[in-house]
């Protein structure tokens, strides 16, 4: 075998080629590139890395395979077929929004609401809840928590159904448009303590820059209207004939649209009405509380 089929060859000539077409983190991708075509973790990659293995003919064809694949800026996680996001791994792929690191966050407020809510069985929805990662996130973390979640995407929804099915189908999953969602939950309207939304929140006119974004991400996952914001207004309305009085609404958006999204929650009468930032202090998330 030569020099240049050993995994360290590979991977830093996958790395170098990643940082020549503008991928963000060329490092980390072609290695867990490399892990997910040996089928080991990155732990188990750094100690092979560092005993000098070397690829199969067959390995070092199949990461040339991926590497072209990544650098023609086909999504990580469609390649590998799955996405981290809190305690899970989560199916990922054509058809659905790739959950996000900032969105843990948003699962992080749910989470601590569900739990100051003292109720021994909360209610929880996540309208527009693509693979499911929201909702399957809180029923995961909140076993005791009845979880319900909402999308209009028929494509998005077999990804959502295939994660429920995986974790064990804690979640109950209606196809629909949020705008119907307190006709979608029938007679369990008004009775959920907690709303959650990572809705689309880009402006029509705002293309992502970014290739893996703006070709791979659905556009009903990414668009709402000329400020971003139509679903957020959507969402203003809807929750309140879902929430119980005093039950939270959870909204993540734009870092620029925190004072837009406070206005369009306190115009529709949720008080009080707060902005928090996510790990880089930039505001993401909005809730509302509707009032008893
Ligand atoms: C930004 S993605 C978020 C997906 C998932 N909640 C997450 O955080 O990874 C927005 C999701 O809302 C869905 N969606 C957009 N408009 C909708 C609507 N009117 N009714 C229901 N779902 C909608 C999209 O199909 C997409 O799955």
């Amino acid at each position: 075998m030569t020099t240049e089929e050993s995994l360290g060859h590979a991977v830093t000539a996958a790395a170098e080629e990643f940082a020549s077409v503008g991928i963000a983190t060329p490092e980390v991708d072609a290695l867990l590139l490399a892990a997910h075509v040996l089928g080991i973790s990155r732990g188990e990659l750094a100690a092979r890395m560092v005993s000098g293995y070397n690829f199969s003919r067959d390995q070092r064809e199949q990461f040339g395979n991926l590497v072209r694949r990544r650098s023609a800026r086909e999504p990580l996680q469609h390649i590998t077929g799955e996405a981290g996001f809190r305690q899970l791994v989560l199916a990922v792929g054509p058809g659905a929004f790739v959950p996000r690191p900032e969105t843990e966050l948003l699962v992080e407020i749910v989470v601590d609401a569900v739990m100051a809510s003292g109720q021994p069985s909360p209610r929880v929805i996540d309208l527009g809840t693509g693979t499911g990662a929201i909702a399957l996130a809180v029923a995961t973390e909140a076993p005791h928590a009845r979880v319900w979640a909402v999308e209009k995407s028929a494509e998005a929804l077999v990804w959502a159904r295939r994660n429920n099915e995986t974790h064990g189908n804690p979640v109950t999953l209606l196809q629909g448009d949020l705008a119907d969602a307190v006709s979608l939950v029938g007679e369990c309207a008004g009775t959920f303590d907690v709303v959650v939304s990572n809705p689309p929140y880009i402006p029509a006119e705002a293309v992502p820059r970014d290739a893996e974004v703006r070709l791979y991400d659905p556009a009903l996952a990414l668009y709402s209207g000329p400020d971003g914001l139509d679903a957020v207004r959507v969402l203003a309305t809807v929750a309140g004939g879902l929430l119980t009085p005093g039950g939270l609404l959870a909204i993540e958006h734009g870092e620029l649209q925190g004072s837009a999204v406070r206005q369009i929650l306190t115009d529709a009468g949720w008080r009080p009405v707060s902005t928090h930032p996510d790990l880089t202090t930039r505001d993401r998330y909005t809730t509302g509380v509707w009032p008893s």
